[in-house]
């Protein structure tokens, strides 16, 4: 078989590694992929959101597979596409992709099905929306409707905060269209646990828990960031709630989408909060988190090739999808003043020596060849990986394969994985 991947990121590096395990897959292509992933798969200098150059690639080259890492081509409706041009994908078609792409969206199904969530109202005018947050309790939470690369929630603890944050979204239009609506909700407390899952239409099947750390400094603090890095499994994520989560959140929402003809094929990522009322929705994305994919797919003892077309061909039913008895823990290593300005270019060192080493996975995320050298590329330059038989000794292990990388400014969390919840 030969597969296309879209997208460059940690996320996409992970799905590679773990498709290359499968007999099956002969050759992987990446679209546009970046300079680790180039040593795994060919890359092609084609960017994510280019539907139509994608598919001429895709129908060139023959291709058999193609996977959809990332939300921004899914929400565009890349899967549609692909197959009106008889072009098997993984992922979800735009109709369905729209969990991720609207908020607002997202939050009426919830209601509609009774799916345990935040209480919410939908504003789409300034006016109306600050007469809310006027007569409303603090702290709340404001959500930009649209994708806004993850930084569209802001939370608000007061009158002022809130109705700045809201002229930001709105009026000045900070993230675009995206703020055309916005859902302002009830803030919830309790701790957060990411569960992804596949999906074929009609079967959600679990995979392991994972918790990432947003924060860009230990103890989380400073500024949100696409992640700093992920643990598996959630300490908190007991068997009594998985039960619940299934029977409450999961199946209720891929046969909520079913019935309103908007059939689930792909990764529906359930971001969770663990509330004293019991697991609510936080937000739902259409499509594999990153980094929890780098410490997710270590831990599959099965072939992610069979998953992805079981998912496409209906056939979720017949695997019986199996897990290895042990933990991952991936640290990030980011630019210097991510996720503000930051410096590219800098050599990368200590690779060579990581890659011996048994039990770490090095991801790239944001690299690029110099002369011949990994340099820094991004914001997230690698995720390291560590695996080991419980939490402790993934932490270690991924702590260990950081010791021996080293570029100028580099800057990554020392906590990963031992907040207590
Ligand atoms: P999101 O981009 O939707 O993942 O939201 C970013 C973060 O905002 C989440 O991981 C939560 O920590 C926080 N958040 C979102 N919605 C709520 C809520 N209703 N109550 C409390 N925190 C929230
Ligand atoms: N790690 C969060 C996300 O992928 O959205």
């Amino acid at each position: 078989m030969k597969v296309l991947v879209v997208g460059g990121g940690g996320r996409e590096h992970a799905i590679i590694l773990k498709l290359k395990e499968s007999p099956r897959v002969d050759k992987i292509y990446c679209a546009p992929g970046n300079a680790g992933i180039s040593e795994d798969a060919e890359c092609v200098n084609i960017k994510a959101t280019d539907i139509d150059a994608l598919m001429k690639f895709a129908k060139d080259e023959k291709i058999d597979f193609t996977v959809v890492g990332m939300d921004d081509p899914l929400v565009m409706g890349i899967v549609d596409k692909f197959e009106e041009n008889g072009l098997k994908i993984f992922g979800p078609r735009k109709n369905a992709a729209i969990i991720e792409g609207s908020k607002a969206f997202s939050k009426e199904l919830m209601k509609k099905y009774n799916i345990p969530t935040a209480s919410y109202e939908t504003f789409d005018n300034y006016n109306d929306a600050y007469l809310y947050i006027k007569e409303s309790k603090f702290p709340i939470v404001i959500k930009a409707d649209g994708l806004a690369l993850g930084k569209g929630v802001l939370i608000c603890g007061s009158l002022e905060d809130a109705e700045k944050g809201l002229k930001q979204i709105m009026v000045d239009k900070k993230f675009g269209e995206s703020g055309d609506k916005v859902v302002i909700e009830e803030f919830l407390t309790g701790p957060e646990v990411s569960v992804l899952s596949f999906c074929d239409g009609t079967t959600v099947v679990p995979m392991v828990s994972a918790q990432d750390h947003k924060r860009a400094f230990d103890g989380d603090r400073g500024l949100n960031t696409g992640g700093m890095g992920t643990f598996s499994p959630s300490r908190i994520y007991t068997k009594e709630i998985s039960d619940i989560c299934m029977e409450k959140i999961f199946k209720p929402t891929v046969s909520a989408l079913k019935k309103e003809g908007r059939e689930f094929k792909g990764i529906i990522y359930f971001g969770l909060m663990i509330t004293k009322d019991g697991p609510k929705v936080i937000e739902y994305n259409a499509r594999f988190g990153d980094p929890e994919t780098q410490v997710i797919l270590p831990r599959l003892d099965f072939d992610l090739f069979d998953i992805f077309e079981a998912c496409v061909d209906g056939k979720l039913d017949k695997l019986d999808i199996k897990w290895k008895d042990n933990a991952a823990a991936c640290v990030i290593l980011a630019s210097g003043g991510y996720p503000e300005s930051y410096e590219k270019g800098f050599t990368i060192n200590g690779l060579d020596k990581c890659a011996k080493m048994d039990n770490i996975y090095i991801y790239h995320a944001g690299t690029a060849f110099k002369d011949c050298k990994f340099v820094t590329n991004g914001g997230r330059v690698l995720g390291v990986t560590g695996v080991g038989k419980n939490l402790d000794e993934a932490i270690k292990m991924a702590y260990k394969g950081v010791e021996f990388i080293n570029f100028k400014n580099a800057h990554f969390r020392r906590d990963i994985g031992i907040k207590k919840v």
